[in-house]
């Protein structure tokens, strides 16, 4: 990848909380916007130790025991593709042996937490629902808005690893597209801890791949006549504690591995719209006990 350390704009919020034409321009021509700080540093404390708190409550056998103890690939697919309405653990892929066993802290061993933070733990609930990010949601054309999926990503020292290039609209696809990214940075992200990198204004190519339900398993579909993504164009995004990123559900994103000795805590969260079809063939489906709930 070429390292073409460009500085994407910032964007500010104006009195009322909302975006400013020019704002709105930059959004549809990028596809991203980055306002700084969005949150307070208490704000950021406060999901943060809630965060903490559900690594703590976690039990790592659990996990270790759906693997080692059955088919492993099957099991982890399962562990996934069940995680839409709950709250769940995923570990890096360095942190436990061909048995499933945990070869690191505890602490140090979770990838991320997913998937519907938002509508089963109070503290994330609070925050995901605040009517500013409902004001702007809509601002950004999601006029009935559904908050779908959330995670904490925790991007721990020197095992936090990278996520490569992908369109969230590929895992969260909607018939038209309309997922919208929420990326809140709960600390510094920078190029030695794995910041974002995006792709400013390829969203405009579409997507390029689907992941979906396909002849009982999950599996990446790519589309013949997408275009590739030109990362010799990616530029990073170095935030503060307190930055939302807003991305483009065909916005093409990437972040590489922590190898620092300092963690990288986010939180996203993704909506898409109430009236776009939303295909049974999604790997995230969740149970009639937890529907989507309206928002604004
Ligand atoms: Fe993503």
């Amino acid at each position: 990848m070429a390292t073409q350390l460009v500085e994407f704009p910032r964007t500010a919020l104006n009195k009322l909380g909302g975006l400013d034409g020019d704002a709105l321009t930059h959004w549809q021509a990028s596809g991203c916007l980055v306002i700084e700080e969005f949150m307070t540093v208490s704000e950021c404390q406060v999901l943060k130790h809630a965060a903490d708190r559900l690594v703590d409550e976690f039990e790592p056998n659990e996990a270790a025991t759906i693997f080692s103890t059955r088919d492993a690939r099957h099991a982890k697919s399962e562990y996934f593709e069940t995680s839409g309405d709950k709250i769940r653990c995923f570990l890096e892929e360095d942190a436990v042996d061909d048995a499933g066993r945990l070869i690191v802290p505890k602490s140090q061993a979770i990838n991320k937490i997913g998937h519907a933070l938002h509508d089963l733990d109070p503290v994330f609930e609070r925050f995901s629902y605040q009517p500013l990010l409902a004001t702007l949601t809509k601002q950004l054309g999601l006029s009935d808005p559904l908050l779908l999926q959330s995670m904490l990503i925790f991007k721990q020292p020197s095992i936090g690893g990278e996520v490569t290039w992908h369109q969230d609209g590929t895992f969260l696809f909607t018939e038209p597209q309309s997922v919208i990214g929420f990326w809140f940075a709960l600390e510094d992200a920078t190029l030695e801890n794995g910041c974002l990198w995006i792709l400013p204004g390829q969203h405009d190519r579409g997507l390029r791949s689907r992941f979906m339900r396909q002849d009982g398993s999950l599996q990446m579909v790519d589309y013949p006549n997408a275009r590739d993504f030109d990362e010799s164009k990616a530029v990073p995004l170095e935030v503060p504690a307190g930055t939302l990123v807003v991305l483009h559900g065909s916005l093409p994103h990437y972040s590489a591995p922590n190898l620092s000795q300092k963690s990288r805590y986010a939180y996203t969260l993704h909506a898409i719209s109430a009236s776009a079809a939303y295909p049974e063939s999604n790997w995230l489906q969740r149970g009639s006990h937890l529907p989507l709930r309206p928002w604004i």
